[in-house]
């Protein structure tokens, strides 16, 4: 309806829907969680198959999400809703919003540890012990509720601003300095005792390290760093113009994504040694690197210390800066699919149905600020079990019911040259027989492993 056509907003410019995507990609999962795998898993190697990932999965389920959006002009709910009959798609795309709703939930807390980091630094600096211990202590409730508290009012502020004039304005900014911060830092690294020998670890591969088990650390890293599988960029596409060629905007949001993990590493696992070089200890007992809250919240915030005076308050707090970012950007786009959901289908108005959401997923993450134990449950629910899930969901629902030459019309408009190629035959190979069965190994592995 005309209705809700005014209500709905656009995004200004090409770019700026790139850049938004980007944005919701680009995040804890690229700066933490990225270089996190590549250690645990053997360096080079990891890249290797997480390229490979991206490209053959990935890629595919962006498209056909961007598809689905763009072609509905819904949240994943209605989406759903409009292109099946009976009560079981919107079921998938109300999945989609619960686990928007739960990862937002401790992704916040994480998000809230690294803006506490920046004080950190900045504290030591000072020489103020009592408080930088308090904000890095990453067990304190209270402190950890107050962090998730900021950082939800930043992303409700952001969002309440709408699409065009909140989002793509706040991503357009964030992107870029992003990208210089990551590069200097890397730069003055790369000049640090010890670098070379971790750069030798990132970028030559063992292939004796690779097994099923990395293959499904690196699927399952995809689809998170991606921002797939929840409708996230489903309703981003939702917002897109008919003019704007749908595959090639895909292909920018993966290569940035993949891109900016790899700047990550390649400043981050250098960094681990430079920091092993000034005698701070980088691997356990066995000889396996420290990865997760070891690495960023323990390692790091070390080496800062480590490079000691105005140099280290500089180089420190640049990095949780550049990490509160990425998260930033992410957590509007986690926030936008719940929220975008209440305005379509309740009629409820922006600022209002932000409110509301944010209000009732802040209300969880004050539990999980508590009890942060409760993070690795529900990321192990939530990302590795809801994602693949709802990325399987959508593929098989395109793919069989709304049906492969559907989609492609949709992806014709904007695409001029659509006929011209093998975009057709490759994508429907993909999307209907190699991303299912791919995605579904990995869910059974994952659930296999969860249960024995
Ligand atoms: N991709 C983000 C990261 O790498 C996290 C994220 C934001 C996300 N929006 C999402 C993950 C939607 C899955 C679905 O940190």
């Amino acid at each position: 309806m005309s209705e809700t056509k005014t209500e709905r907003g656009n995004w200004n410019s090409k770019l700026g829907f790139v850049l938004a995507a980007a944005g919701s990609a680009v995040g804890l999962g690229n700066i933490w969680g990225f270089p996190t795998q590549v250690a645990d898993n053997g360096g080079a190697s990891f890249i290797l198959i997480y390229v490979i990932c991206c490209l053959i999965v990935g890629l595919p389920v962006m498209i056909a999400e961007f598809a689905i959006g763009r072609h509905t002009r819904r949240n994943p709910v209605g989406a759903f809703k409009k292109l099946g009959n009976g009560w079981f798609p919107p079921l998938i795309g109300l999945w989609g919003v619960m686990c928007g709703v739960m990862i937002l939930s401790f992704y916040l807390v994480i998000a809230g540890w690294t803006v506490g980091y920046i004080f950190e630094e900045i504290f030591y600096y000072l020489g103020i012990v009592a408080a930088s211990e308090w904000v890095s202590d990453l067990e304190n409730g209270i402190k950890n509720a107050f962090f998730a508290i900021l950082f939800m009012i930043a992303t409700v502020g952001i969002i309440t601003g709408g699409v065009s004039n909140g989002i793509e304005r706040a991503t357009k900014t964030l992107m870029p300095i992003l990208i210089l911060v990551l590069i200097i830092m890397i730069g003055y690294v790369f000049t640090l005792q010890g670098s070379m020998e971790g750069l030798r670890m990132y970028l030559l591969p063992d292939l004796t390290a690779i097994n099923t088990d990395l293959v499904f650390s690196a699927l399952g890293q995809a689809f998170f760093s991606l921002s797939l599988g929840m409708g996230a960029l489903l309703t981003y596409g939702s917002y897109l113009k008919k003019n704007q060629n749908i595959v090639e905007s895909a292909t920018y949001v993966t290569i940035a994504d993949m891109g900016i993990a790899f700047l990550a590493g390649l400043l981050i696992i250098p960094a681990m040694f430079v920091a092993q070089h000034a005698g701070i200890t980088i691997m356990d007992e066995d000889g396996n690197l420290f990865a997760s809250t070891t690495l960023v919240f323990d390692v790091l915030p070390n080496l800062f210390k480590s490079m000691g005076g105005f140099f280290g308050l500089i180089f420190g707090s640049s990095f949780f800066i550049l990490l509160s970012m990425a998260a930033l950007t992410s957590t509007i786009s986690l926030l936008e699919v719940p929220v975008s959901y209440i305005i379509d289908e309740h009629k409820i108005a922006r600022k209002k149905a932000a409110m509301i959401v944010g209000g009732l997923v802040l209300a969880i993450s004050l539990i999980i600020s508590f009890n942060i134990g409760l993070i690795d449950l529900l990321a192990t629910i939530f990302n590795n079990v809801g994602l693949p899930l709802g990325g399987l969901m959508l593929s098989l629902f395109l793919a069989w019911f709304w049906k492969t030459e559907n989609a492609i019309e949709e992806i014709r408009s904007g695409y001029e040259n659509l006929d011209h190629g093998y975009f057709q035959n490759v994508w429907t190979l993909f999307i209907k027989y190699i991303c299912p069965v791919l995605i579904a190994l990995v869910l059974i592995t994952t659930l296999y492993n969860l249960v024995s």
